[in-house]
């Protein structure tokens, strides 16, 4: 049994897998025989590789051209990545796996382990400047929120805004309306036929779903000077659209209503890093550095370097600019989701960055993976059998839309 893309399929393979599309909605069950009318239909809904019996298939045959010394020093480097995290947790285990897998076959093999050089006691001394009270003091000027954005939140906050509406408010930024429409054209939804206009757009995705698309793309685009000798924001731009895009796949799986909102949650989850690297730049410059050197989650150095986390400083963006309540709770709780008052979609945000972290899709400033969230994850009821899935689409979906962010 082996994973097979859609143009290597032959009539009577074998399903040994569901094949679903983005929305889960079943395009053909496990136990079928293809059939090339299945091909043709795999190819319109976006599917790239099927699962069929039969057959060694392309994860076994990545890991078998990598030799043994290679494979035994990913296997080394990834462990050192989830050092942070319990290794016996079930969910655990199958990231490390898949991750394992995933660097093998990406040959991703980053050997710059870091000798730590500071120890516990010596963090005690870096408190570089206290980034919670400068902003809530007004210190420090934030940007204002883009025109665009503020006109779309308050579409979103409509029931009743008309498609036409929309339409005016994103037509007026032509960048928007250029990403947004490759982003509806591309396999991120698999629309069957090319969609050239924003009215369309709205009315095949939905209202609520296109404004939020909108929404999280106009925010991101604030924080392009980020300097550069402290962030690559191509890679942190990868980070989060996967981790939106994941949480996209994982709401679609639970049935959850408004999946974009997930997207746009997941796009907008490490924003208050953002705000320290483009405001705060030699705080955030010394607190990446003693992250390195120090081998210690950069999440839970923040609170003792910075008087305050990246989780906190978004909230307080997204709070100040008056964006949905919903968005702040999702992105203040997603190292924390079981805090939060309705833990569902913050613990799939929180998931999604366990996975990108662990998959190395791209770095927000973070080396390791996150530290699960146990109890959230109890009651999340998704199964560590389902990630392999996800990866693979969102993997998928991102190679199709992470170049409409840059440039
Ligand atoms: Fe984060
Ligand atoms: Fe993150």
């Amino acid at each position: 049994m082996g994973m097979v893309h859609v143009d290597e399929l032959e009539v009577n393979m074998l399903l040994s897998e569901d094949v679903k599309d983005i929305s889960s909605r079943l395009l053909l069950a496990k136990g079928h025989k293809i059939q090339s009318k299945h091909i043709r239909i795999f190819k319109i809904w976006g599917i790239t590789e099927v699962c069929v019996h039969g057959t060694q298939g392309r994860e076994k045959n990545a890991e078998s051209h990598i030799d043994s010394d290679t494979m035994e020093r990913i296997t080394e480097h990834t462990k050192y990545i989830f050092k942070h995290v319990d290794l016996s947790h079930p969910a655990i285990k199958e990231l490390f796996r898949i991750s394992v897998l995933y660097r093998s076959r990406q040959g991703i093999l980053n050997t710059d382990k870091n000798t730590p050089s500071t120890n516990t006691e010596d963090l005690k001394d870096h408190s570089i400047c206290d980034v919670k009270k400068m902003i809530g003091h007004k210190e420090i000027k934030l940007p204002e929120m883009p025109s665009t954005a503020f006109e779309l939140n308050e579409v979103v906050a409509d029931p009743f805004a008309s498609v036409h509406r929309i339409a005016e408010v994103v037509n007026k930024s032509p960048s928007l309306v250029a990403i947004l429409l490759r982003i509806v054209n591309s396999s991120f939804y698999g629309f069957p036929s090319k969609i050239d206009n924003i009215s369309r757009a709205v009315t095949l995705i939905g209202t609520r779903e296109i404004t939020g698309l909108a929404l999280g793309i106009s925010i991101v685009n604030v924080f392009k000077d980020v300097p550069k000798d402290i962030l690559d924001m191509s890679s942190f731009l990868k980070h989060s659209l996967a981790c939106g895009i994941i949480s996209r796949i994982i709401a679609a799986n639970k049935n959850l209503p408004q999946t974009e909102q997930l997207f746009v949650c997941g796009l907008l989850h490490d924003i208050g890093r953002l705000v320290i690297y483009q405001y705060f730049p030699d705080p955030a410059k010394t607190l990446l550095n003693l992250a390195t050197t120090s081998d210690k989650l950069l999440y839970q150095l923040e609170n003792r370097c910075l008087g305050g986390k990246h989780t906190l400083i978004g909230k307080y963006l997204l709070k100040t600019w008056k964006l949905p309540f919903e968005l702040e709770n999702n992105v203040f709780y997603h190292h924390n989701p079981s805090a939060a008052h309705h833990p569902v979609k913050a613990t799939i945000v929180h998931l999604a960055d366990i996975m990108v972290n662990a998959l190395g899709l791209g770095s927000s400033g973070e080396r390791f993976v996150p530290p699960l969230d146990y109890k959230a994850w109890d009651n999340l009821g998704i199964s560590p059998s389902s990630f392999e899935t996800t990866i693979r689409h969102a993997t998928h979906q991102l190679a199709s839309l992470e170049t409409f962010f840059q440039g």
